[in-house]
């Protein structure tokens, strides 16, 4: 039987998700969103692609979260997009809402999903898909991880004109601009790119990394990226179905790793079929375990702010 997996919100990281799963014939798709006929749309031009790619995946695009019980996946993606001046956080009070929402009927007919939360401002809306569903943490988990060490990868390759294939980059703590890039765990061919680089084209690789979400709204004017988040999701969703046990930079709830208790924040975690198998943890210079402390106290000022009635 083929896995079922779910994308709430049927905009442009949604839809780039859903298609790229299903490309990748990792389950069949439900498309869901508020909007109607939307979701509908998009899934039967993306089925449509099936004969010319050649896969035999399933999207199904609907309204009604019916369609989408048994899901072993849910990702969630609903809710509004940054514009340019706005940040992550202005973000929060209305896209709380909508989280809430989407993850309380997800869940009713999914109890045992795994949830993984696309939604800015990211980690704090961990946090409330992770109250508003009682999952245990192993199934919350957040994307953002794996989108900011992929710009950083692509930036370093870029500086040292080397393939892609040969870069790894770390970026720990929330999914803001108190991100923390680590230069002395990302590597080319192995060798830490502090070997290769000089300080300041460090720096400002680190520094636009750090902005680089802003990068893309200020040129796209009318949203944010999509499509390397979206393929940050597929390598979750793959990761978890195939239970390869693979160690990605995910927002992960914290239970005491890194000094950390009860806050999401971006670490490496192990994910297999049961979601998040558990926090690897480095050892961290004191200055850069307290830029990712003060990068989760940031997340945790947000999360004191939501209000105790909604979720
Ligand atoms: P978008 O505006 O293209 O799509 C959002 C979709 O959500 C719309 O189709 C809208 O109708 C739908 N929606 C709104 N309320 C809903 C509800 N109650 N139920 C179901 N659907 C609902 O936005 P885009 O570009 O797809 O971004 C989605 C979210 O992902 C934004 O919050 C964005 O900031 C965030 N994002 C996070 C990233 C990360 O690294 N964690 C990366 C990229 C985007
Ligand atoms: C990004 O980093 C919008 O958070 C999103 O592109």
């Amino acid at each position: 039987m083929r896995n079922k997996l779910t994308v709430i919100g049927a905009g442009h990281v949604g839809e780039t998700v859903a298609f790229n799963c299903a490309r990748l014939e990792l389950g069949d798709v439900v498309l869901l969103d508020v909007l109607e006929g939307v979701p509908q749309g998009k899934a039967l031009d993306s089925w449509e692609s099936t004969p010319i790619f050649g896969f035999d995946s399933n999207i199904l695009g609907t309204n009604d979260y019916a369609d989408t019980a048994d899901s072993q996946i849910i990702v969630i993606t609903a809710g509004l997009p940054r514009k340019p001046g706005m940040s992550r956080d202005d973000l929060f009070f209305k896209n709380l809402e909508i989280v809430e929402s989407c993850v309380t009927q997800a869940t009713e007919v999914s109890p045992e999903a795994i949830l993984i939360v696309v939604t800015n401002p990211l980690d704090v809306m961990c946090e409330v898909a992770r109250r508003a569903s009682g999952f245990p943490r192993n199934r919350v988990i957040g994307m953002a991880g794996i989108l900011d060490s992929a710009r950083m990868r692509a930036f370093i390759a870029m500086e040292l004109g080397v393939s892609v294939e040969n870069t790894h980059a770390f970026v720990l703590g929330g999914h803001g601009d108190s991100m923390v890039p680590l230069p002395r765990f990302s590597t080319v061919a192995g060798i830490p790119i502090t070997k290769l680089l000089p300080e300041d084209k460090i720096n400002a690789i680190v520094e636009r990394t750090r902005k680089g979400g802003g990068e893309i709204v200020a040129l796209l004017k009318t949203g944010s990226a999509y499509y390397a988040p979206a393929l940050a999701v597929a390598e979750m969703v793959e990761a978890i179905l195939k239970d390869k046990h693979k160690i990605l930079p995910c927002a992960a709830y914290l239970e005491g790793e890194y000094g950390l208790t009860e806050t999401f924040a971006g670490v490496p975690i192990q994910l297999g079929r049961e979601g998040m198998e558990k926090v690897v943890e480095i050892a961290l210079t004191d200055e850069e375990r307290e830029a990712l402390h003060q990068s989760a106290g940031a997340v945790k000022e947000w999360v004191d702010k939501i209000p105790a009635a909604t979720v």
